[in-house]
């Protein structure tokens, strides 16, 4: 074990998820604590790898992310690592390094491997022992998304109660073998969003006409995609899934001002998958609060996807993925690789 081989000093790997039933909007914006419920795949390929240095001789904590000092986000990271020295009863501040494998802030959920990546080596470095629910409870507090990446396969995001967010935690559905659907990822801006989510989130629920209607018809929608999972229906979970993804887009198209994260290739992209299923190629999208589509497929069928994806004029990205395990810390062999 690393806390006793070399306390104070940690690594962990998770990886980015994409929510196939959407998270958007918050009930509590200082907790992350959503207005509904959400449900996820974790990828296999995009990461973040995130090291823990504990320093007694630190006054603040010194966060990189890429390279870069004082990247965005640095005051989240801050935050979360204040509740966790609380929770471990320490006052040491830590030097966080971080590394995407893929875009930030480009709607490709950086934001949830990042923030499970960081709970998970900081846990190991503080010596804290927390179970996975709560380090997904803690995942939150950075970023709503990144309670479900603490979790691997199909993973459910509880909208909770409580107003200590206790009960707004993830849990897996089904393993990532249990279904090995495959993710082809098209790719048409690289750069960071103009809204960020929480910002937009906050936008829609204040000012859009339907955000009500949104909150009470995602229960009916999460028990869709539960009962399609452990069918393993795909037709059923594409349904569902793509009227998640276009409700959530219409709905911050609703926000005043509205919110639009979809480009020109993003709409070429929805109808190439629209086509593509009419023809029979088992495949339905969804996009995230950027124009990247992600196009998930069922086991078998990603080739013809990306080829199909990669026509479409302005993509200029084909990313693939299969699904992935949960976050972890890792060994002393994978360190020194990373
Ligand atoms: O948790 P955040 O702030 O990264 O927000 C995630 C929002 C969406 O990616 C658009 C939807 C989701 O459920 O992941």
């Amino acid at each position: 074990m690393n806390t006793q081989s070399n306390p104070g000093r940690a690594q962990a790997v998770a990886f980015a998820n994409f929510a196939l039933i959407k998270y958007w909007g918050k009930r509590d914006a200082q907790l992350n604590l959503p207005d509904v419920g959400s449900i996820s795949i974790t990828l296999d390929t995009l990461w973040t790898r995130t090291r823990v240095e504990l320093d007694p001789t630190l006054e603040h904590d010194l966060f990189e992310l890429d390279g870069q000092a004082g990247a965005p986000g640095s005051a989240r990271v801050v935050a979360l690592l204040e509740r966790m020295r609380e929770i471990g009863g320490s006052r040491v501040r830590a030097h966080v390094h971080s590394r995407n494998n893929f875009p930030t802030g480009a709607g490709l959920a950086s934001s949830a491997s990042g923030f499970a990546a960081l709970v998970t080596a900081a846990d190991r470095a503080y010596g804290l022992g927390l179970t996975p629910t709560r380090r997904s409870e803690l995942a939150r507090i950075g970023s709503g998304s990144a309670a479900r990446s603490i979790f691997g396969g199909y993973v459910e995001m509880h909208r909770g109660n409580r107003s200590d967010g206790s009960d707004s935690i993830a849990e897996p559905l089904a393993a990532a073998d249990d279904w090995p659907l495959e993710v082809v990822i098209a790719v048409s801006d690289r750069s960071r969003k103009s809204v960020g989510s929480t910002e937009g989130m906050q936008r829609t629920s204040q000012t859009s006409p339907f955000y009500a209607a949104w909150v009470s018809n995602q229960p009916a929608d999460l028990a869709l995609a539960r009962e399609a999972i452990a069918a393993r229906d795909f037709d059923a979970l594409a349904d569902v899934s793509e009227a998640s993804a276009l409700a959530m887009h219409g709905l911050a198209m609703s926000a005043r001002p509205g919110l639009l994260y979809f480009n020109a290739t993003t709409m070429e992209c929805l109808h190439t998958v629209r086509q593509l299923r009419a023809d029979g190629v088992p495949v339905f999208f969804t996009v995230d609060a950027g124009p990247q589509v992600k196009a998930i497929c069922a086991p078998g069928s990603a080739d013809a996807v990306a080829a199909a994806l990669r026509e479409v004029r302005g993509v200029t990205e084909i990313l693939r993925a299969g699904l992935g395990g949960g976050a972890a810390c890792l060994d002393k062999q994978a360190r020194s690789s990373a």
